[in-house]
């Protein structure tokens, strides 16, 4: 497995490596929810293509008072990870090699990006806009892949790639869980073992609205009024925000009437935890 640190080798290992190139960008500290985005990298290059994993803390995403100097980072432990997967090429750049010190461009998503994540997080997605343009411009992936547990990220990046003619295709994947249900995240392990064993309802929220709508309310105020109660009520966590939106646009939706997700945002003490689910409208049989 290639290790690149610097942006020339990662250029000239791109240059060698063959087709497709399948790339997976990653924070780091990496858990069941990254691999299994390597583990569908692996299928979509098959046997011929390359598999590409990069691992950069990206400081330009995190508000200043955001977790950037205590993320973890534990670099060993995910090039051994990487290592037992498969994986040809790991690039590990330092902040200095992707920001010059007079750095001063970047990328904006300014409509899906808007809601949501981006209401709380304020520059959060054109960080990470900016540091995804870099990772492809200097890799060129074919395919590259992304977390529905991050929907807005996904949504906001095919945005970008669709308006800025990048050649890449975008692949959502799965969220995967806890068998309890939480979204795997990097930042779980701040959580007090009493937020954890409360964190398991935040998701069993999102859940239950999935019934409410089989059961046939369709109107975006009621859903969401009842997720918000449903997740403050049992994870004693504070909501920052529930939403029922379009899949794609992230509009958001007064009635259920299109392929929808209702999002949400909720503070289990210092930790903000995300997650969501897709609803689906129900068509009535005539
Ligand atoms: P990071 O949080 O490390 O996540 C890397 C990728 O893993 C993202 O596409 C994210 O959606 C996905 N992921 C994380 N947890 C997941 C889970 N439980 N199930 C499925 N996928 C999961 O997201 C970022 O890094 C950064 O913003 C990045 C895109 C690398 C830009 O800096």
């Amino acid at each position: 497995m290639q290790i690149l640190e610097t942006v020339a080798d990662a250029v000239s290992s791109r240059a060698a490596a063959s087709s497709p190139v399948v790339l997976v960008p990653t924070m780091g500290a990496l858990h069941r929810g990254h691999t299994a985005l390597i583990e569908a990298a692996k299928k979509r290059a098959g046997s011929q293509g390359t598999i590409v994993v990069s691992i950069f803390v990206n400081p330009s995403q995190f508000g200043p008072h955001e977790d950037f100097s205590r993320y973890p980072r534990p670099l060993h432990e995910d090039l051994t990870i990487c290592r037992e997967l498969g994986v040809h090429a790991v690039f590990a750049p330092t902040v200095e090699a992707m920001y010059a010190a007079d750095d001063s461009t970047v990328i904006e998503e300014q409509q899906v990006a808007s809601g949501l994540c981006g209401q709380w997080r304020p520059g959060h997605f054109r960080g990470v806009c900016t540091v995804v343009a870099k990772l492809f411009q200097i890799l060129r992936p074919d395919v590259a892949i992304f977390g529905e547990k991050d929907y807005q990220q996904l949504a906001v990046i095919r945005r970008m790639v669709r308006d800025l003619f990048f050649s890449v295709e975008i692949l959502g994947h799965p969220t995967v869980r806890e068998a309890d249900g939480l979204a795997l995240s990097s930042r779980n392990r701040y959580l007090t073992d009493e937020e954890r064993r409360a964190a398991v309802h935040f998701p069993a929220a999102l859940q239950a609205t999935r019934e409410l709508v089989a059961a046939g309310e369709i109107r975006a105020e009621a859903l969401v009024a009842r997720t918000r109660e449903a997740i403050e009520r049992e994870t004693g966590g504070v909501v920052q925000y529930v939403e029922l939106v379009d899949a794609e646009s992230l509009v958001p939706l007064k009635i259920l009437d299109r392929p929808a997700v209702l999002a949400a945002a909720v503070m289990m003490g210092k930790t903000r935890l995300i997650d969501n689910v897709r609803l689906e409208p129900i068509h009535a049989d005539i």
